[in-house]
């Protein structure tokens, strides 16, 4: 456990330090920085929210192209946002967007709230997307605390507490506060997380091209790897997915997600849920159990295994062609789209993963 207190650096040097690199040798290039149109800031934001910045870019491009402001993204039609959406994941995000757009429009007159409390009360927005909006559009003196700004504290101030406990994020945010430049917010936020994102990085941080080296606690104490501390271990939830592709002459059943989770308003295939990995005789019993199927309809093929990884769940997926000769009354409910039009419609990763293999396999 390393003793140190982070006053060791000075708050004032701390900040000096960072934005001479900021001004002198930061690189990174990215269209939103510098950008003071709150639009244009929060759209960057809640697309990199769990997005990496270079999946993000060709995302936050093509939503300017079509929706160049936020009235324009508040009219659209909701299932186009969705397919420009589409393979970012965490489709709340998207729900979010359209919700908030709205109400900017339809409260707000379409301009941009200005102040940190009613950009805090935005769906979707927390205190680090709200200090991002108000520092950045705003020149507002809030610390955005996001993974770069914990890792780049934790170790430049040596600080063994961990960043996912209650206190931790109290602390960290304190800390965060202090360190931050009054008068150019903006500036200052976005150099710590450019550091944290290119000097300072999860694994194989730069530090012998450091500006903090010679006052690096976690440096000087080879702790480096070790910061920052997490407490706990993201459980994951298994889940088996069995779908079945229904196809009645050139139709097949697809219909959109109604259960509130995170595929909430993307579409599907007729799926059964089992408790087990390859479990196909099962899969196969209970489509004929709910008459999906029909004991003589042949099942044309049967994928391999699927797999798609999210934060709290491990999905797994297998896919069954069938061509059914009457169609399912059970599955009256589904739209039954034209096999060549599945595209139009937004799907969630593993199942536009098996699609395009699909595709690619009758190229
Ligand atoms: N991650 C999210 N927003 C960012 C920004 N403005 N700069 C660098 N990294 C970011």
């Amino acid at each position: 456990m390393i003793n140190l207190t982070h006053k060791q650096l000075e708050v004032s040097i701390f900040s000096k330090l960072l934005l001479k690199w900021h001004e002198n040798d930061n690189n990174r290039q990215m269209p939103w920085k510098g950008e003071k149109d709150a639009y244009k800031i929060w759209l960057s934001e809640i697309i990199l929210q769990q997005t990496r910045v270079e999946q993000g870019l060709e995302y936050y491009n093509n939503f300017l192209r079509n929706f160049p402001t936020i009235k324009d993204l508040a009219a659209a039609d909701e299932k186009k946002v969705f397919k420009l959406w589409e393979g970012l994941g965490y489709y709340s995000r998207c729900r979010n967007l359209i919700a908030t757009a709205r109400i900017i429009t339809e409260a707000y007159g379409g301009v941009f709230p200005g102040s940190y409390n009613d950009i805090l009360k935005l769906k979707g927005v927390g205190s680090y997307t709200a200090s991002a909006i108000a520092s950045f559009a705003f020149n507002q003196p809030h610390a955005v605390v996001d993974g770069n700004v914990y890792r780049v504290l934790a170790r430049v101030f040596g600080i063994e507490e961990a960043i996912d406990s209650t206190t931790g994020k109290k602390n960290f945010h304190q800390l965060a506060n202090e360190l931050l430049d009054q008068k150019q917010p903006g500036k200052y936020n976005q150099a710590i997380m450019d550091f944290g994102a290119t000097i300072c990085k999860p694994v194989a941080p730069l530090c012998d091209h450091c500006i903090f080296q010679k006052n690096c606690v976690a440096y000087s104490c080879n702790r480096v790897q070790q910061l920052p501390v997490k407490e706990k271990k993201i459980k994951q939830r298994s889940r088996f997915f069995y779908f079945f592709i229904i196809q009645h002459g050139s139709k097949i059943a697809v219909r959109e997600r109604t259960g509130k989770d995170i595929w909430q308003h993307l579409h599907e295939f007729p799926m059964i849920e089992l408790p087990q990995e390859n479990d196909t005789d099962s899969a196969v019993a209970e489509a004929l159990n709910l008459k999906w199927i029909s004991k003589g309809d042949p099942i044309k093929a049967e994928s391999t295994i699927y797999r798609q990884k999210l934060t709290h769940q491990s999905i797994t997926a297998i896919f069954f062609n069938v061509r059914v000769k009457q169609l399912p009354a059970s599955l009256k409910n589904y739209d039954w789209s034209e096999g060549d039009k599945l595209s139009a419609y937004s799907f969630p990763k593993i199942i536009n993963d098996y699609l395009n293999s699909r595709v690619l396999a009758t190229q």
